[in-house]
């Protein structure tokens, strides 16, 4: 056999391996045990590469807006906490049994971008519990969570629930719904208090 063959032969040796262990029903799938490091590495590694490459297309509006983040509270609290939690909320049951596990998100802001936390949350994560939101919301609806979501490290459970009271009907999820701002045009009272609730 020259180089060829039996690079060839080791290929189909391999591919039939890989099939047979698919058929063969050893791989555990059950979510209470851990991947294994290197597909645990293989995964993570991939999906980060992923969402960055295609955040780079998401153009972000302007942030630093109060009314946004007001917005975004009721469909934050109706829509994520019950696998992320919030400030002063402890875990759901639903939470405690994810595999891959649902971050702290106030934890996530802090590495990722306001244009990776969308695409995240527009698009969801193949093969984890994490939700598509934009199967079913409009960018205009999403803008205000990632804005809440940003100032998520500057909330403590008092602040929280206070942010949720005057918040009223705003946000879809919100009894009495009221549309969300325009995310193009911050309202002027939003420009002038605009860094109140960031930490940027
Ligand atoms: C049914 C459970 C579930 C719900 C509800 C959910 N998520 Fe997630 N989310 C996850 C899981 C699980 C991950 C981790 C995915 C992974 O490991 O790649 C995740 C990851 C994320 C991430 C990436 C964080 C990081 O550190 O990589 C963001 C951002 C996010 N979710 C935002 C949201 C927002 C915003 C909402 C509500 C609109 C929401 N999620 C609702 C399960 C959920």
């Amino acid at each position: 056999m020259n180089a060829f063959t039996t690079l060839a032969a080791a290929f189909v040796i391999g591919a039939l391996a890989v099939v047979g262990f698919a058929y063969s029903g050893l791989y555990d799938v059950s979510a209470r045990s851990p991947h294994s490091a290197p597909i645990d590495w293989l995964l993570s590694t991939t999906s980060h590469a992923s969402v960055a490459r295609r955040a780079k297309d998401v153009a972000v509006p302007n942030l630093d807006n109060d009314d946004l983040i007001l917005a975004g509270a009721n469909d934050f609290d109706a829509m994520c906490i019950g696998c992320h939690g919030a400030p002063g909320k402890e875990p759901t049951a639903l939470a405690r049994g994810l595999n891959p596990p649902a971050p702290d998100l106030a934890e996530s802001v802090e590495f990722m971008t306001p244009a990776e936390l969308f695409w995240v949350t527009k698009h969801g994560i193949k093969m984890t519990g994490m939700p598509a939101w934009g199967a079913t919301h409009k960018d205009d609806e999403l803008w205000p969570v990632v804005a809440l979501m940003m100032a998520l490290p500057t909330l403590d459970a008092p602040a929280y629930q206070a942010l949720l009271r005057s918040a009223g009907g705003a946000g879809h999820a919100a009894p009495g719904h009221h549309e969300p701002p325009s995310v193009a045009e911050p309202t002027i009272e939003a420009k002038e208090h605009g860094h109140a609730h960031h930490a940027h």
